[in-house]
């Protein structure tokens, strides 16, 4: 039997193992020991942390791994990155993830190869004088750990008596000696799902996202189609072809944030693996790959490319070719317009507590694609933060966008969680 390796036992790798497990391979999965969800599904755990890459080499040797993966988190991508050059296998190499898990490091890749983003400086954490080296960038700013996600660490700010109170904040969400001061970029701000095999971008997939506005916007849920005027998809394109060139990236899949300024594509970032929140389920929903108890065709052809496939997105008798409508650009698949609409939000506690009750009185409806709750009564849960302070999800699809969108709402209000 072949064996996967999966970085973490988090809600977003577990249909990572799910998907393994269903395609007949033996599922081994690391996380630090913790209420994880995805060990109950594993075949084998071990109990090492996802970022400790020497420790899990030395397992994924002895285990004789055919391919190691995670997804929805950068913290496992450096450890993935290293296993799968050590060991010859598909996925990022050790210097693509390197670059996609340190903001500092992908902002001067970018800039090295012209892809547009946001002026910036790298900045040294024990530097008293850095108030000096962003006083030519315009403000407001954002101040970024380089390390971290889910929005943590990344504060924005409008002048400089708030300088001090945003250093503090990235340096408590940082493991490194450096952070990011960049011009925030006012605009209209969209993500993309996309897959890179051998060196080509299969596709992009744009997707809306809902955003809750705190230090920074913490995405809470999303929806697709997020559809861009022909010119913009060839702007996103060509600045992704760019910044991949850019960060050496080959072999993933890819998570990908970009800003619209005054008709053109800012690259914000892109890390090199599936993205989370329900972001692996949407490309499985829109490109009509199938979908059955929280699995995604998606996460199936993701692991099955970690496994050494060479993956056919979009075969000529596939349901998106044949009812969707392919945009080109120099000749290549960029985007195909038409796919089936859908859209997820997370379920969200306003306050730290303990859930007292959880009540699901919606109706059935083969349009509600998954219904998911991650913790039960009696559970501690966290007002919702970040990302990982989920409840829970919904995803629902449609005819239509508003059709998706209108079931969400209806089926969110048919769910009532209490928290004391
Ligand atoms: N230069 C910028 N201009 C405008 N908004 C930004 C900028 N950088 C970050 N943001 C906002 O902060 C969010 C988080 O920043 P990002 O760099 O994507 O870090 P994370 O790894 O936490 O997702 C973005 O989704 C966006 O809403
Ligand atoms: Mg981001």
């Amino acid at each position: 039997m072949k064996k996967l390796f999966i970085l973490g036992a988090g809600i977003y790798q577990v249909p990572l193992i799910k998907a393994a497990k269903k395609l007949g391979y033996y599922t081994i999965v690391t996380s630090i020991p913790g209420n994880y969800p995805g060990f109950k599904y594993a075949d084998k755990v071990y109990y090492e942390n996802t970022t400790d890459y020497k420790a899990l080499l030395e397992i994924a040797k002895e285990e004789k791994i055919d391919g190691v993966l995670t997804a929805g988190t950068d913290v496992a991508v450096i450890s993935q990155g290293y296993i799968a050059e050590n060991l010859g296998l598909i996925g990022p190499s050790f210097e693509t993830a390197q670059i996609s898990s340190d903001k500092l490091r992908m902002k001067k890749s970018y800039e090295e190869f012209g892809v547009r983003t946001a002026r910036y400086r790298g900045i040294q954490t024990d530097d008293e004088n850095y108030t000096e080296k962003i006083a030519d960038l315009e403000l407001p700013l954002m101040f970024k750990s380089v390390d971290s996600s889910g929005s943590r660490g990344i504060v924005k700010v409008n002048s400089p008596d708030e300088f001090e109170a945003a250093r503090n904040i990235v340096l408590a969400n940082t493991r490194t000696d450096h952070f990011v001061v960049e011009e925030f970029v006012e605009g209209e701000e969209f993500g993309a799902q996309a897959f890179i095999q051998d060196g080509k971008l299969e596709f992009i997939l744009p997707h809306g996202d809902y955003i809750m506005q705190g230090d920074a916007g913490v995405p809470y849920g999303h929806y697709a189609p997020y559809d861009l005027p022909d010119d913009i998809i060839e702007d996103v394109y060509l600045q992704t072809e760019k910044a991949l060139k850019a960060m050496k990236c080959e072999n993933c899949a890819l998570n990908a944030d970009y800003i619209i300024k005054d008709g053109k594509v800012y690259v914000l970032e892109i890390g090199a693996r599936g993205g989370g929140a329900c972001l692996m389920d949407l490309a499985s929903i829109y490109f009509d790959f199938g979908y059955e108890d929280g699995v995604g065709g998606y996460h199936e052809m993701i692991v099955r490319h970690a496994m050494g496939e060479h993956i056919d997105f979009f075969p000529e008798d596939s349901s998106i070719m044949k009812n969707g409508v392919p945009i080109f650009t120099n000749g290549k698949l960029v985007y195909i317009k038409g796919g089936v609409a859908n859209a997820s939000r997370m379920m969200r506690s306003d306050r730290d507590g303990v859930i007292v009750s959880l009540e699901d009185l919606h109706e059935p409806d083969p349009d509600i694609v998954s219904v998911q709750f991650d913790y039960k009564v009696g559970d501690q849960v966290r007002k919702f933060r970040v990302s990982p302070d989920r409840l829970g999800h919904v995803i629902t699809k449609g005819k239509t966008l508003d059709d998706a969108v209108d079931l969400l709402n209806r089926t969110l209000d048919k769910i009532h969680i209490e928290i004391e």
